[in-house]
């Protein structure tokens, strides 16, 4: 029997009227929104179409948003200072730097200096920090790793004592979903593994998992035999493997695959999300959940 599809671009719709309706609630009480501010340093075109859609997003819930280019001969210490002055302003909750920046500027002293508590990225050490403790301490969690919790749990896949599989051990992706789904709580309290480039046998580990996670990065990595029957298995690989003109628009665009051989997987597997349209909706999603609760946090909310 084919697999059950987790859609990310369904559950999306459900999150972002969520927050939406959120937003209007507290416009209304406090008299304030959530400000988030995107700063884009050069003309890299992923990351113009990533931030156009991150400030569409903002847009349509409702946010204030602030988009702030800067040219690619910026100044680190310009840079920074701009983070300053946006650390310093009371109507901006969420500070976001599209990665990756020039190679001039230090990245990671960017990042670093971003005010933790509006780092809605989840991607300062404090954040970082504060997920591996776990619990009320965890303020934002990683956007791609909170939205692939939140696919499992809306598809109502049972994580309590389930065997979770992480394929793959990026700081973005594979270390913190490794981490949160070992947290004790909803949404949690499983056994993790997380297996690499350097582990020996990946199929016989891939085999145990009742949920798969794979975040590595290689086009159909994981082959149907290595799924167990029934398993949850989320794909966050997006993989450009090709170009093909839309049917809609008549312009060219990317072909995307997934770390996944879908078409057999599906057959094994008992839910699964697909590549394109699975996890890739959710992390904008969770970007603008982040940003929400900060200001919900600033305003004694949450
Ligand atoms: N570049 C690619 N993905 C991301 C992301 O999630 N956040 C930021 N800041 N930059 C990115």
């Amino acid at each position: 029997m084919s697999a059950k599809l987790i859609k990310g671009t369904e559950i999306r719709e459900e999150i972002l009227e969520e927050i939406t309706a959120e937003v209007k609630e507290i416009k209304e009480k406090h008299g304030v929104v959530p400000g988030l501010v995107t700063i884009l340093v050069g003309q890299n075109p992923a990351s113009i179409s990533y931030v156009t859609l991150k400030i569409k997003t903002a847009n349509r819930v409702g946010f204030k948003e602030i988009q702030d280019n800067q040219s690619e001969t910026v100044s680190e210490a310009d840079l920074l200072a701009l983070i300053d002055r946006y650390n310093n302003d009371d109507s901006i909750n969420g500070i976001l730097v599209q990665l990756p920046l020039p190679k001039h500027i230090d990245e990671k002293k960017v990042l670093n200096a971003i005010d933790p508590d509006k780092d809605v990225d989840g991607f300062h050490p404090v954040n970082v920090g504060r997920l591996m403790i776990g619990g009320d301490e965890v303020k934002f969690p990683p956007c791609t790793p909170a939205g692939i919790q939140e696919m499992i749990v809306r598809a109502g896949v049972e994580t309590s004592g389930a065997e979770v599989v992480v394929v793959g051990r990026s700081n973005i992706v594979g270390k913190p979903i490794a981490n949160m789904m070992l947290q004790k709580g909803p949404g949690a309290n499983s056994t993790v593994t997380v297996v690499h480039t350097r582990t020996r046998d990946l199929a016989a580990h891939c085999l145990r998992a009742d949920i798969l996670i794979v975040a590595a990065g290689v086009p159909g990595l994981v082959k149907p035999e290595w799924i167990k029957p029934g398993a949850c298995v989320i794909d966050v690989g997006v993989n450009r493997v090709g170009e093909k003109v839309s049917e809609k628009t008549g312009k060219k665009i990317a072909v995307l695959k997934g770390d996944v051989d879908f078409d057999a997987a599906r057959e094994i597997a008992g839910a699964i999300t697909p590549v394109p349209g699975g996890v890739g909706p959710m992390t904008i999603t969770m970007l603008m959940k982040n940003t929400l609760k900060s200001l919900k946090f600033s305003l004694g909310l949450a």
